[in-house]
């Protein structure tokens, strides 16, 4: 199965891919971690995505979509994938259809209050990616990973200036992208304002009903 998660930045892709993949048994390709892990890694990648990261904006169509199509070769994806944060823009959305036939896209629906909720209170593992909020889902101890014991980090582009200009550029670019695909027949929207269990336990039902 081939899926899209599509959403405003903290609708929560991160968090139900997390859940869908286990279900699915089919990995999680999120764009943003990818590129993450590259600057953490300090590679040529990582230096050049670095302050574009940090400032909201996003990283050249050509570089993504070629980091993308790269992953999506790889073994594990045979049986497919989800996508996390791609495409989002029209042309990463042309260049996907040109690689692989998709099976669903899952529009995550969420107010622009409870993004700014989300994203201000998220905390990350750096090393396994885990994903805590400090009010909806802290860790055991506070500031630390349940798993590795590691300090977890807030992202750069965590911070207001970073938050609004990421609200921006989804409405500009990225939005389109549901008219784009409701013409093709492949949106399914999900409340994304429930809980996490809830929202992936719904996702698996209009899944399996489609
Ligand atoms: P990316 O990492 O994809 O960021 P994003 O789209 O802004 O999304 P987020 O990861 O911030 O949110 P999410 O929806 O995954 O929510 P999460 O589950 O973490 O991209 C980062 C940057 O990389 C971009 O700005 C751009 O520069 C670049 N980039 C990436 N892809 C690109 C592309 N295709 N083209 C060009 N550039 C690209 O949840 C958020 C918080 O809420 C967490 O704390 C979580 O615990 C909590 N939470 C989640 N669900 C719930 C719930 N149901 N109830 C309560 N709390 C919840
Ligand atoms: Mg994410």
């Amino acid at each position: 199965m081939r899926i899209v998660l599509l959403g405003p930045p903290g609708a929560g892709k991160g968090t139900m891919a997390s859940g869908l993949k286990n279900v699915l048994n089919i990995p999680h390709i999120s764009t943003g971690d990818l590129f993450r892990y590259n600057i953490s890694h300090d590679t040529e990648l990582g230096k050049k995505v670095k302050l574009i990261l940090s400032s909201g904006d996003l990283v050249p169509d050509e570089i993504t979509i070629d980091m993308v199509n790269e992953r999506i070769k790889k073994d594990d994806s045979k049986n497919g994938f989800i996508l996390d944060g791609f495409p989002r823009t029209i042309n990463q959305a042309e260049a996907l259809s040109n690689m692989i036939k998709l099976d669903y896209v899952i529009n995550l629906v969420i107010s622009e209050d409870e993004i700014i909720r989300r994203l201000s209170g998220r905390r990350v593992c750096l090393s396994n990616g885990h994903l805590y909020h400090i009010e909806f889902n802290p860790p055991k101890v506070d500031g630390i990973d349940d798993e590795t014991g590691e300090e977890l980090i807030q992202r750069d582009d965590d911070k207001p200036e970073a938050i609004s200009n990421r609200l921006n550029v989804y409405n500009l670019q990225t939005l389109p992208l549901i008219d784009y695909y409701m013409k093709k027949k492949l949106i399914m929207n999900v409340d994304a304002s429930l809980t996490p269990s809830e929202i992936l336990s719904n996702t698996v039902e209009i899944l399996k009903k489609s």
